[in-house]
């Protein structure tokens, strides 16, 4: 089975945009594997839009990769990056051309699924512009899906329609493996908050077969790349990291490899925090702040498949504030006489024991999570 947990990896298209080529990608592969991010779980190394040449192959009809950026073809890639024990990923466009205007795949579904197959690509984004007016959205994603079926191939299948249609509603029917359910995302806070935000009351749609796709990491850009517009804190990354492993979101990486600073990759390998991400049953959390201010601050508890919990205080305000909830919320009545002992993801060291209520002073923009047991009160 494809996607029983959610899919992790790295996509150009963050700092890179139009700006891909051989070299980046396979340099990018190179530090990926040096700084164990395989180990860590990260698996597909996607090439999103701007790899094509502008025009279709006259003759055969197929899409070409551009000669000056691939100079040894899409095979060559492929090949460098499964020798590496990863995974290889391609884009391609619902519309008539990519959203950057290259080729895409509207009438030629069949023909570019076995196209990318012959490439021995293991993963498709599939975009959504240039859609012509007659065009249905969800018939299109079903009409890639069955070319995919038909390649020859196993590929993972990522729509990417931004949230268009009530796309939770429909895409798993569709064969799709994940779905992306907003714009775009930039590198800074507000439009990181925006998408998370967007979110949480539709992730009882996402599960093992088929997850939201809150869009690719930001994390480790500060503000460098395609959408670096703007950039992040450790603070903004350690809680969008924290909001997408709680939302069993796909963890696309979307930085320069080559220059993650040892802070973002200790955040991004974090084993407990993968762990809460990729628990096999993707349980969505239920969201428990209480407070006298409720704005913009978040209590998500999430039941783990092994009978344990996570659990994240996010303080997305503009000032240092307590975030708390009140244990009830949660299920767990005063009558009980159980607790939850909080273990930090971040440290591994005891929090203490909590029978009524948790408040933690959290600073701006920043977050904490810890794993959770039950225990006697
Ligand atoms: C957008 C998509 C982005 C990126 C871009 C490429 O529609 O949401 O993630 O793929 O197109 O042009």
């Amino acid at each position: 089975m494809l996607a029983k947990r959610p899919p992790m990896g790295w996509n150009t298209w963050n700092t890179f945009g139009d700006a891909v080529n051989e070299e980046v990608i396979l340099e990018n592969v190179d530090a990926f594997v040096k700084l164990g991010l395989r180990e860590a779980g990260y698996e597909y190394i996607v090439i999103d839009d701007c790899w094509s040449k502008k025009q279709r192959d006259p003759e055969t009809g197929k899409i070409v990769p551009n000669p000056e950026k691939f100079p040894h073809g899409m095979k060559y890639v492929s090949d460098y990056v499964h020798s590496k024990g990863l995974k290889f990923g391609m884009y391609s466009c619902a519309g008539t051309r990519t959203c950057d205007d290259y080729p895409g795949s509207f009438d030629h579904e069949f023909l570019d699924a076995k196209t990318f197959a012959e490439y021995g690509c293991d993963f498709l984004k599939y975009d959504f512009c240039y859609m012509p007016d007659t065009a249905n959205g969800p018939l299109m994603y079903r009409r890639m899906g069955m070319a995919l079926k038909a390649s020859g191939r196993e590929i993972l299948f990522s729509a990417c329609n931004w949230g268009s249609d009530e796309v939770h509603k429909w895409i798993r029917s569709t064969g799709a493996h994940m779905y992306r359910s907003t714009g775009d995302i930039h590198d800074n806070f507000e439009s990181m908050k925006k998408i998370a935000l967007s979110q949480e009351n539709l992730l009882g749609y996402s599960a093992p077969g088929c997850f939201n796709d809150t869009d690719m990491l930001t994390v480790g850009m500060f503000g460098k790349g395609h959408v670096g517009i703007g950039g992040c804190t450790e603070a903004d990354y350690r809680t969008q990291f924290g909001l997408w492993c709680m939302f069993s979101a796909p963890l696309m990486l979307g930085c320069d490899i080559r220059t993650l600073t040892p802070e973002m990759l200790a955040l991004v390998t974090n084993k407990n925090l993968i762990r809460i991400n990729q628990d096999e049953e993707a349980r969505p959390p239920i969201e428990s702040h209480t407070g006298w201010d409720n704005s913009d601050k978040r209590v998500y508890f999430k039941h783990l498949s092994d009978g344990e919990f996570a659990i994240g205080f996010f303080n997305l305000t503009e000032r240092d504030q307590p975030v708390q909830t009140n244990l009830t919320n949660l299920g767990l009545s005063a009558s009980s006489g159980m607790a939850l002992e909080l273990t930090d993801v971040m440290t591994d060291e005891a929090f203490g024991k909590f029978d009524e209520y948790i408040n933690i002073h959290i600073p701006a923009h920043d977050c904490r999570i810890f794993l959770a047991k039950l225990v006697e009160a």
